[in-house]
């Protein structure tokens, strides 16, 4: 069978949207193919998302990998550009090459549409960056790598260093398919971010920073102080244990900065899992570690030194607040319930999850939530690898020293303190 092109009038794609729900799930994308600064001037279709057609001209590699990443193939696809030609050319390319099964081309484009009357979205600092992930199924972590398309600038989210307990073995298996990716599109690496003091994986962020010749910048929330402190009591280590001179900048709420060409940046602060847990919204898109999960699912648990439900709650409420509906939320962490036949996976649109998030939707109360969460927090153990990690990730990410033989052997040996009680 080959699949073809479908011409839709922008009227017909305003139903179809409408009719699908933008917000119910995912059934449909819109794919906007103009350049950015047409979406500065003239605005956009809501959540809506942008691969640049000139780079599908220069580097059609890169914008085929993009647009995979994007695009749930299975999806309602609608793509436009300002007057339809553009769109006509990667809608086609789309399906013909890619094997999309439901591509719309918008006829007309946004001119068109503009003329419908039908609703614009105003440019609010959105533009999208490309979002590659790669899953760690072994701590089920969504690790990221966001690259705006024009400049090739890209940022590391959440990087695993894989553990295995059992043969006592750290090593960089996961961490090398981030760079086989970084070196396949020639991209250009300038930030490391740990969403937060992660307690259930070890942190690649030291192995990838000395493998990358762009010596990216290793970024975590200022609050990590608060968590040092915390842990250097749990494990009875000296003050000195935990330095900060491997974190190369510590971010603060409100920080703003900018990806690449025109990609705006920007901080909140989201304690509730940990103190010192941060959320960055690249573009329209947010990386939100530990607090929100899959809406199926709900939120990351609270029970943690230093975790608070109550602040879970106001963090959402603040992404609820501050960022658009068409926001694209990638989680920290994916665990699809046990009776649920779905996959991984790592995102949805923020107004999917005002709507749907099983345990804090938009609706719902603090109180309730606090209920919910402790409930859930009662049932939980301890993740697996919360010893290693928490030693590697709060001494920014090294292993700790080595300690020299006192049998008057040559290789000094390293060892990870595990905290243990007696109950009777
Ligand atoms: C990488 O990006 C940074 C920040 O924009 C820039 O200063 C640097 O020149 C870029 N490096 C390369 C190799 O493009
Ligand atoms: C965002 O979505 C929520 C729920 O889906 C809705 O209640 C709210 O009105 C929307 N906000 C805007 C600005 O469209």
């Amino acid at each position: 069978m080959t699949l073809t092109v479908k011409d839709i009038t922008p009227l017909e794609a305003y139903q179809r949207i409408e009719e699908l729900g933008l917000y119910s799930c995912h059934r449909v994308q819109i794919i906007d193919v103009r350049e950015r600064h047409e979406i500065e001037t003239f605005g956009k279709i809501e959540a809506s998302y942008n691969v640049p057609f000139s780079v599908y001209e220069s580097n059609r590699d890169m914008f085929t990998a993009a647009l995979i990443d994007l695009v749930d193939k299975e999806a309602t696809v609608i793509i436009y550009c300002r007057s339809g030609r553009r769109s006509g050319i990667v809608s086609k390319y789309a399906a013909e090459e890619l094997g999309f099964n439901d591509v719309y081309n918008v006829v007309g484009g946004l001119n068109q549409w503009t003329d419908d009357r039908l609703p614009i979205k105003t440019y609010a600092n959105d533009h999208s960056p490309w979002v590659h992930t790669i899953f760690e199924h072994e701590t089920a972590t969504a690790q990221y790598i966001v690259t705006d398309i024009v400049s090739k600038e890209t940022y590391i989210i959440d990087p695993v260093l894989d553990y295995d307990p059992l043969d006592a073995v750290v090593q960089p298996r996961t961490a090398k398919l981030i760079l086989e990716h970084v070196n396949r599109f020639g991209l250009n690496v300038t930030k490391i971010i740990d969403t937060h003091v992660h307690a259930d994986h070890l942190t690649a962020a030291i192995y990838l920073k000395e493998q990358l010749p762009s010596n990216p910048e290793f970024c975590i929330g200022s609050n990590v102080v608060e968590v040092q402190k915390t842990f250097l009591e749990r494990y009875n280590l000296p003050p000195t244990a935990f330095t900060m001179e491997h974190f190369d900048r510590l971010v603060k709420e409100d920080d703003t900065w900018t990806l690449g060409d025109m990609i705006h940046c920007s901080v909140i602060a989201t304690p509730g899992h940990t103190p010192a847990c941060m959320s960055y919204r690249i573009g329209d898109a947010a990386f939100v570690g530990d607090t929100l999960f899959m809406p199926d699912i709900g939120t990351a648990r609270c029970d943690f030194p230093g975790g608070s439900a109550e602040q879970m709650y106001t963090s959402i409420h603040k992404m609820y607040k501050l960022w658009p509906n068409g926001t694209r939320i990638y989680v920290g962490h994916d665990y699809p319930p046990a009776t649920s036949l779905r996959t991984h996976m790592v995102m949805t649109l923020l107004g999917v999850h005002k709507k749907l998030n099983k345990m804090i939707d938009e609706e719902k109360s603090m109180d309730e939530y606090v209920k919910l969460r402790s409930e859930r927090d009662a049932t939980l153990r301890v993740p697996r690898f919360i010893h290693p990690s928490l030693q590697v990730n709060l001494r920014g990410g090294l292993l700790p020293q080595d300690e020299p033989s006192v049998h008057g052997k040559a290789t000094p040996q390293t060892f990870i303190k595990v905290p243990i009680r007696f109950r009777t």
